[in-house]
């Protein structure tokens, strides 16, 4: 698969989106979460179409805790998390996935972004961190699992769960924009390689970050 641009990915989000706003409902306070939704949590809800296919999905929920080896770079899903190149400000593997980088203590500024990307729109249902809470699953864990496309499609689209909601965030700029942010975020605390909360150091913003932020920002 080529490099996934995030211009291409967005086209891809609002049309996973447009076919899914039919799906798209209120949603639910997270406290409302009754028991059922642990059960809904744990990942074994009915998947979306299309993503029966991803592999490591078999046994398990995708959010189900994953043992990573000191110094390991393919995660259970078979991707190999090593950046390779930089683009737009972001780092990517040899594949063109998404992917984070650490120098010294500093992580590149794309995953520092998805920390608070992530605390603005998913914390609330999946927990700071991306840690889980009872009503929806540790995404850190479902990052290692799930791979990147459907990672994207659950967001662009959403998923209905048992007894609770993922709602479809295709639209949402302020989500959409930084999906790669959130993704890369997710993996490099789900890998174990960033520690919970805000990482202390940060890469510089680029100008090549802020020209594709804004563009994706006025479409
Ligand atoms: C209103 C609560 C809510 C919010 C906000 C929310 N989610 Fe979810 N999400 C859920 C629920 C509930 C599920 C489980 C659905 C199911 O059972 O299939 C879920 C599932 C997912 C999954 C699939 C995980 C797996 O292991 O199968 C991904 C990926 C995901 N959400 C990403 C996100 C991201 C990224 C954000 C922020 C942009 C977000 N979610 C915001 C409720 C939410």
């Amino acid at each position: 698969m080529k490099a996934i641009t995030s211009l291409t990915a967005l086209v891809l989000g609002a049309s996973l989106a447009a076919t899914a706003l039919a799906q798209e409902t209120t949603t639910p306070a997270p406290a409302a979460a009754g028991a059922g939704a642990a059960a809904a949590a744990s990942g074994n809800a009915p998947a979306a179409e299309g993503a029966a296919a991803a592999p490591g999905g078999a046994t398990g929920g995708s959010d189900a805790p994953v043992e990573m080896a000191e110094g390991q770079t393919t995660l259970p899903n078979g991707m190999d998390i090593t950046p390779a190149t930089q683009e737009n400000g972001r780092w990517y593997n040899a594949e063109g996935i998404p992917t984070f980088k650490i120098d010294g203590k500093a992580v590149d500024f794309a995953t520092f972004n998805g920390f608070r990307r992530y605390h603005a729109e998913c914390h609330v249902c999946h927990g700071p961190d991306g840690e889980g809470s009872t009503y929806a699953p540790a995404l850190k864990n479902s990052v290692l699992r799930m791979d990147y496309y459907e990672f994207q499609e659950v967001v662009a689209s959403g998923r209905q769960g048992t007894n609770s909601v993922m709602p479809a965030f295709g639209t949402n700029k302020n989500v959409w924009c930084y999906i790669d942010d959130i993704y890369v975020y997710l993996l490099a605390h789900g890998t174990g390689e960033i520690g919970r909360g805000r990482p202390a150091e940060r890469g510089e913003k680029t100008d090549e970050y802020k020209a594709q932020e804004e563009s994706c920002m006025s479409m």
